[in-house]
């Protein structure tokens, strides 16, 4: 999309980080905003912030509420007309200290999952048939993370789960939705200074409850955060990425250089386990050559 100015904006997650940022940079491009979010408070400040430049609408729900998100659509297009820009947004981290082996449970895979992949399906649920039906330009973010493209640490196992899942979601949807003048990008940021650490424990009993019972692990979490909270890049940086890669009809956003060398060095131990090429490897490459086409 050449521009964003003039159109409309759902964005969920919008009341804090990234999302919030994403919500300045098109708002001041001249867009029109939904901000969806759990947190009234945050939303609050947003829209107070945000109204001053744009027509903004605050939205309080859960994204894994498909009930809640369809309402949600139709309130937005009847007062802000038909959302050209779905910003699937909204997450949970899994705390800087991740989960364990011992302390896993499902309440926290459900909460991982239900947020960081069911709120994106159901943002691309309930949006994309209404802009299909449309026709473009309209323009889909799905913000996933440097760990949906590569592993860094082992206690982010469920993180990762939801984020590689966002990952392939969108690099597949992406291109059904370009030939309906549907652009998707993909953001995959790496260390952004937002309150993702908080939220987190906030959000998720589970994260809460392993953060509370242990001291010596909150000592190290704090510690932890204490160090890398200097280097947090700035979210409005980030946002203004994401809306360049919206122009550019981009598919993929990388904020910054974090992941580079676990990615190659994922992708090269993919490739160095593959067996030496065959006859049929090449037959097979062929074919799935002229599928494309
Ligand atoms: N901050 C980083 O370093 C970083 C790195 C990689 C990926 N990300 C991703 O960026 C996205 C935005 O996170 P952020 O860093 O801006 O954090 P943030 O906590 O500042 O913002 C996330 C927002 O999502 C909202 N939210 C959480 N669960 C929700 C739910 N169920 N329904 C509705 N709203 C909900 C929170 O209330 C919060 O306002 C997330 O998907 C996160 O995984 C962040």
């Amino acid at each position: 999309m050449q521009t964003v100015s003039d159109t409309t904006a759902f964005i969920t997650g919008g009341a804090s980080g990234i999302g919030l940022a994403m919500a300045r940079a098109f708002a001041a491009e001249g867009a029109r905003l939904a901000l969806v979010d759990l947190d009234g408070e945050g939303l609050r400040e947003a829209k107070r912030e945000l109204e001053a430049i744009t027509e903004v609408i605050a939205i309080s729900l859960d994204v894994r509420d498909r009930e809640a998100m369809a309402a949600a659509a139709d309130r937005t297009e009847r007062e802000l007309g038909p959302v050209r820009i779905l910003c699937n947004n909204a997450g949970v981290g899994s705390g800087m200290g991740g989960m364990n082996l011992e302390t896993m449970r499902y309440e926290h895979w459900d909460h991982t999952l239900g947020v960081n992949l069911g709120g994106v399906v159901n943002g691309i649920q309930t949006f994309v048939p209404r802009m299909v039906e449309r026709g473009g330009p309209a323009h889909v973010v799905n913000t996933s993370s440097g760990s949906g493209l590569a592993v860094i640490g082992g206690a982010q196992f469920m993180y990762c789960a939801s984020k590689f899942a966002v990952t392939g979601l969108s690099e597949a949807i992406g291109s059904l939705l370009k030939f309906h003048g549907i652009g998707l990008t993909l953001v995959s940021p790496g260390f952004v200074d937002t309150r993702i650490a908080e939220t987190t424990r906030k959000l998720d009993p589970a994260a809460a409850e392993v953060h509370e019972m242990d001291p010596e692990y909150r000592e190290k979490l704090e510690r932890f955060e204490e160090l890398f909270d200097p280097l947090g890049q700035d979210p409005d940086e980030v946002g203004t990425m994401i809306l360049d890669a919206i122009h550019h009809g981009r598919l993929y956003c990388q904020p910054d250089r974090l992941m580079a060398e676990p990615i190659q060095a994922r992708c090269q131990a993919l490739l160095e386990a593959m067996p030496p090429e065959t006859e049929r490897d090449r037959q097979m490459a062929e074919m799935i050559d002229k599928t494309r086409q």
